[in-house]
């Protein structure tokens, strides 16, 4: 049955968390470039994509439902850093001068707001820019006003919160965690061992009816208590850790293998990154939170319990070593042993050079444009759909995730044609 959509009228407040960070300034000159024409937006699903309808006529999906339109979107966000946009991406060196030129005005106005921050939340970095709140509790009132001042001085209609910003130390769920009353209560106790200045952003973020996206790995919005809250609030949540690079390719191959019943006894995936991200990776207690996003994405394919023959025994092993003079041109390699006919071993060897930030761009602008989409769309709570964009896709205790890039790319195309209430084509017609 065909969905209720409002049209996307009006503004589209854009506010990211980090937004002096690599991903953010990336996204955001591209966006702002791709609106004056001065580039294409490569790698975006809503700005290129394309899907075949019931009638087998193919369709661009941004002609298919009502996405924000590009020139419609206001930037900006927080930092612990005051640094305007353009000298962050100056100093992140993502982008040639030569392409930020295009755009430096409308970057230049992008100031960041001071960040709601916690040192021992990500112990490498060292920012001045930041909030003085009491509590956590104080902290989330204070993003609020953020968020409605924003609002109200750009003449938004609708807000979207986009977290870029560092990875934060590893955290169990814990009680406090598991329903919204725990968690407002441990914010007005002030709890900082279990809030991360990451939930006071998606808690503002939702009170102000905004969808959130959890960019990085953190627990953050992945708890029972903001499933509760974002659902009471009516507003999507999305994440986690955007699935740019390696973790793209496992998900590509590793449902290859499965597809043609080939074994796996070992995959061991290694990286050197300098950037900021990777500076931040180097501390243990940080690096837990992206190892633990990027193992799981293995067994979750493999069904080792369904395949004990072939993925019984898979040793998997993560590493990313920080290493400076590569910056955001990560390099990564996978050494992935196989196994076929009778047994008999084989090796695959992957060696990607990529751009970090080049790949991340336009997944996190498409997940702005998709929870946009959501939540004129009336949907609330975990979007499962956007799992396609998400090296750890949020779920909750009662679904397994799903990590496979081709099922991923259906669910999207399933939750879109849900919407205007199209069927599947006969792709044997
Ligand atoms: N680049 C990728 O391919 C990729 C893929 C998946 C996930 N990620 C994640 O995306 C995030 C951003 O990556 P990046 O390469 O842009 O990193 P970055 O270090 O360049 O940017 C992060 C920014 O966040 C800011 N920041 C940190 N804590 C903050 C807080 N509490 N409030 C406001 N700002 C804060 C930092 O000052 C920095 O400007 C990281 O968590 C990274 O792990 C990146």
């Amino acid at each position: 049955m065909k969905q209720e959509i409002k049209p996307a009228t009006g503004r589209l407040g854009v506010l990211v968390v980090g937004v002096g960070g690599a991903v953010a300034t990336t996204m955001i000159t591209g966006t702002l470039a791709s609106r004056k024409g001065l580039a294409k937006p490569i790698g975006s699903i809503a700005q290129l994509a394309t899907m075949r309808m019931e009638n087998n006529e193919e369709k661009l999906i941004k002609d298919i439902v009502p996405l924000a339109d590009l020139n419609d979107i206001v930037f900006g966000g927080w930092d612990i850093f005051p640094d305007n946009a353009y000298e962050a991406a100056m100093y992140a060196e993502v982008l040639k001068e030569k392409d930020l030129k295009g755009v430096k005005e409308e970057l230049e106005a992008i100031k960041p707001m001071p960040a709601a921050f916690d040192h021992s939340w990500a112990k490498r970095l060292n920012g001045t820019h930041i909030k003085k709140a009491a509590t956590r509790w104080e902290m989330v009132e204070q993003l609020r006003q953020d968020i409605r001042d924003f609002k109200a001085a750009n003449n938004c209609e609708r807000i979207a919160v986009l977290w870029a910003a560092s990875t934060e130390i590893y955290i169990p769920l814990s009680d406090e965690h598991k329903s919204l009353a725990a968690l407002e209560k441990a914010m007005k106790e002030d709890n900082k061992t279990v809030i991360s200045p990451s939930m006071c952003y998606a808690y503002a973020a939702i009170a102000e009816g905004a969808p959130f996206i959890m960019g990085a790995p953190n627990l953050c919005v992945d708890t029972p208590a903001m499933w509760e809250f974002s659902k009471k609030m009516n507003v999507p949540i999305s994440g986690k850790d955007f699935k740019s690079g390696q973790t793209l390719m496992k998900t590509v191959l590793a449902p290859m293998f499965k597809t043609r019943m080939l074994g796996v006894n070992g995959w061991f995936s290694t990286n050197i990154l300098g950037n900021r991200d990777g500076e931040v990776l180097d501390d243990p207690d940080n690096f837990k939170t992206k190892e633990v996003s990027k193992l799981s994405v293995i067994d979750t394919i493999f069904e080792p319990e369904k395949y004990p023959d072939l993925y019984g025994d898979v040793y998997h092993k993560v590493r990313i070593n920080y290493y400076p003079p590569r910056k955001d041109n990560k390099e990564a390699w996978d050494n992935i042993d196989i196994f076929g006919w009778m047994g008999y071993p084989m090796e695959i060897k992957v060696n990607f050079l990529c751009r970090d930030s080049i790949l991340a761009a336009p997944i996190a602008l498409d997940l702005v444009l998709f929870s946009d989409l959501a939540l004129r769309a009336g949907m609330s709570g975990i979007q499962t759909w956007l799992s396609f964009f998400c090296k750890s896709p949020m779920h909750d205790f009662e679904h397994q995730p799903e990590h496979d890039l081709f099922t991923q790319w259906r669910m999207v195309k399933q939750t879109l044609r849900n919407m205007i209430g199209e069927k599947e084509p006969d792709y044997l017609a």
